[in-house]
């Protein structure tokens, strides 16, 4: 058993090897080019720069019916370099978007989320085989649901691979970055190598339009210019209404957020290969 304080020691030394290898990554792959950025602007948009893919996914239950998983609906077209400005109002009349219409309307974007690092802000879950970190930001996505169970239930009580598999999966398809598994042994932690990638997530369950899902540590600037701690997965709202910006807190369920996506009018493919359903296979 860990204590508390060994627990956060063990986040912080893991956490640190994992920039440093990501480091050297980077150093190999792109000459040690600048990662991804997205910029907040104050009351405004965020402003991405850098190499990356800008998608669409809509959430909807997998062909099995046990799980809910992404399904692509379009990537959305952008030239190597160019700047965007995606919308964090939830106004514009281009979604995704920024048009200016903040401006018109007012908007308050006042960040005002922790900074606290996130080993800092997680509660720790310990099981037989894997061990699960959370730090309650949830935009309501439900991929925490699995076929037989919910992941803390999985966490806790799964003692055979597949229930291991299940725990794995909801926690790291989540897109707030909320959920971060690991073996309860080595305290390796699971997390999917995301080429970076800017997921506009479509609920048609609920009928509404989520987050900004940001995938392979894309780096956050707030509007001061100070960045967020780098995170391999986060979710920023793009509503306008969260209560902890710049992140969702799924406030776009309660306001009923919908983009003109045309996932509304039926365009949803087949599953989006950038997720892994199936740690172990
Ligand atoms: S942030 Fe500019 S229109 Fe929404």
């Amino acid at each position: 058993m860990h204590t508390g304080e060994e627990h956060r020691r063990d986040v912080r030394e893991r956490e640190e090897r994992e920039r440093n290898e990501r480091h050297d990554d980077g150093e190999r792959h792109d000459g040690g080019g600048e990662r991804p950025t997205m910029t907040i602007v104050p009351h405004g948009p965020y402003v991405v720069r850098g190499k990356v893919r800008i998608v669409e996914d809509a959430i909807v239950p997998a062909a099995d019916g046990t799980h809910l998983e992404y399904d692509r609906v379009r990537e959305i077209e952008t030239k190597d370099d160019e700047e965007v400005a995606l919308c964090r109002c939830g106004h514009s009349c281009h979604t995704p978007f920024c048009d200016g219409t903040h401006a018109k309307v007012g908007f308050d974007g006042t960040e005002t989320a922790s900074r606290a690092p996130y080993a800092e802000r997680a509660d720790e879950y310990e099981g037989p085989l894997v061990d699960l970190d959370d730090d309650n930001r949830c935009a309501y996505a439900r991929m925490c649901h699995q076929a037989h169970g919910d992941v803390w239930t999985l966490t806790e009580e799964g003692n055979t691979v597949p229930l291991e598999d299940e725990a794995i999966a909801g926690a790291w398809n989540c897109p707030t970055g909320r959920l971060v598994s690991m073996n309860a042994h080595t305290r390796e932690v699971y997390e999917q190598h995301f080429e970076p990638t800017i997921v506009l997530l479509e609920d048609i369950q609920e009928g509404d339009s989520g987050p900004i899902f940001a995938a392979g540590h894309i780096r956050l600037v707030g509007a001061d210019g100070k960045p967020y701690e780098d995170r391999n997965r986060y979710a920023v709202c793009r509503c306008g209404s969260s209560e902890n910006e710049p992140f969702c807190d799924a406030m776009h369920i309660n306001v009923q957020f919908r983009d003109a996506s045309p996932a509304w009018a039926g365009a949803i493919g087949s599953t989006d290969p950038l997720f892994d359903y199936h740690p172990h296979a």
